[in-house]
């Protein structure tokens, strides 16, 4: 499928909110929810992210096409985790610049946090589109747990209680304060029109309620929203540093998202490095083996030749021991062209 025009990458998603409230639990069962259906085509991992393809989409979210349209124009979802510990707040940003949507996710038995409130900051600042995964509903007083079902199919199943735990959460709390933030918050399922509107998707990152109805709102609204953004270009790649750091036998690597186009292993490429713009040729371009776990120590990695935005990818190359974190990379066609580019990037 690669090479058609105006294929659509995935839409990279990056998942933010307060320390605790969930961000990783929620993109784990995203994963064993996926790997479960994954006749329909499992997930691809990434070097610091996971593509959910929209087979797998379709499957899981089958019970709402309601919602999500049957046929995804998107390949899938490319997902990025973020810490919450404001220690990583510039890890954060990073995240933030190159994403084309966020999931903002808040604990309901907490409320917005400091890093919350952080969070819809940077959001705002770079005009990022948002839902808010309202997590840990199975905490809520009363809530009996319907594993795995959409959140409307469990809800339909709880005491009036539970529902009302719930709506005082939602409209006590979250509705309330994001009113006072500026913004117009609302549960997904009365939502007239989403571009005025924040959703609210109810989510259990430990009982998997409602991950049905995250990615079908997910899949939905980037596909409709963000369309022109997503058109695949078929140019040299362009991509954002997440990490440097040393591997055994290859020296010090970077860790990128490339966001448009395609890196090929010789490829030229630009980036920013503590002593001023690095230019040198891509050795060789690492994916994490099919199904290790990314966070496990002794990830096996496979050599590939060439990889298409959307993806996370490790880079080895020569003379990385200064890069810097953070700094975009730029794939250039000739020496001049990276020439040209690192004056750009000097422009940071
Ligand atoms: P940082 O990366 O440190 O910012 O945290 P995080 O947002 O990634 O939160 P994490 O996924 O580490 O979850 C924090 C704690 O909350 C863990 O003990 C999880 O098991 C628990 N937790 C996460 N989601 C849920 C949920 O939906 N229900 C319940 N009951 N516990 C949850
Ligand atoms: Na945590
Ligand atoms: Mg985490």
């Amino acid at each position: 499928p690669q090479g058609q025009t105006k294929k659509l990458r995935q839409p990279i998603v990056v998942v933010l909110g307060h320390v605790d409230h969930g961000k990783t639990s929620l993109l784990d069962k995203i994963r064993s929810t996926a790997i479960a259906a994954r006749e329909a085509g499992g997930i691809t991992q990434h070097i610091g992210a996971s593509i959910v393809p929209s087979a797998v989409i379709e499957k899981i979210s089958e019970p709402l096409k309601k919602i999500v349209p049957i046929k995804l124009a998107i390949p899938g979802l490319l997902f990025i985790d973020t810490p919450g510990h404001e220690l990583f707040s510039n890890l954060r940003k990073r995240g933030g610049s190159i994403a084309d949507f966020a999931i903002l996710v808040i604990d309901v038995t907490k409320g917005l946090q400091d890093q919350t409130f952080e969070a819809i900051d940077l959001l705002k600042s770079r005009k990022v589109p948002f839902l808010i995964a309202a997590n840990k509903i199975d905490r809520l007083p009363g809530w009996e747990s319907n594993p795995d079902q959409p959140f409307v199919v469990s809800y339909q199943n709880q005491s009036r209680r539970a529902k009302e735990e719930l709506e005082r959460v939602i409209y006590g709390i979250i509705v309330t304060k994001f009113s006072e933030l500026g913004f117009q918050t609302e549960l997904y399922t009365k939502i007239k029109d989403f571009t005025k509107t924040v959703a609210i998707v109810p989510v259990s990152a430990k009982t998997g309620e409602g991950i049905p109805d995250l990615l079908a709102v997910l899949a939905g609204l980037t596909q409709q929203y963000l369309k022109n953004r997503l058109i695949f270009a078929e140019g040299p790649a362009k991509g954002s540093v997440l990490e440097v750091k040393e591997a055994e036998g290859l020296g010090t690597v970077i860790d990128t998202i490339i966001y448009d186009g395609i890196i090929r292993v010789g490829d030229i490429i630009v980036l920013n490095g503590k002593n001023g713009p690095i230019i040198t040729n891509v050795r060789s371009l690492l994916m994490p083996a099919p199904l290790s776990d990314l966070r496990a120590k002794g990830t096996r990695f496979v050599n590939v030749s060439e990889v298409y935005a959307a993806a996370g990818v490790r880079i080895a190359a020569p003379d990385l021991e200064n890069a810097l974190a953070g700094s975009s990379i730029y794939v250039a066609n000739s020496v001049e062209e990276a020439n040209e580019l690192s004056k750009t990037l000097q422009s940071e």
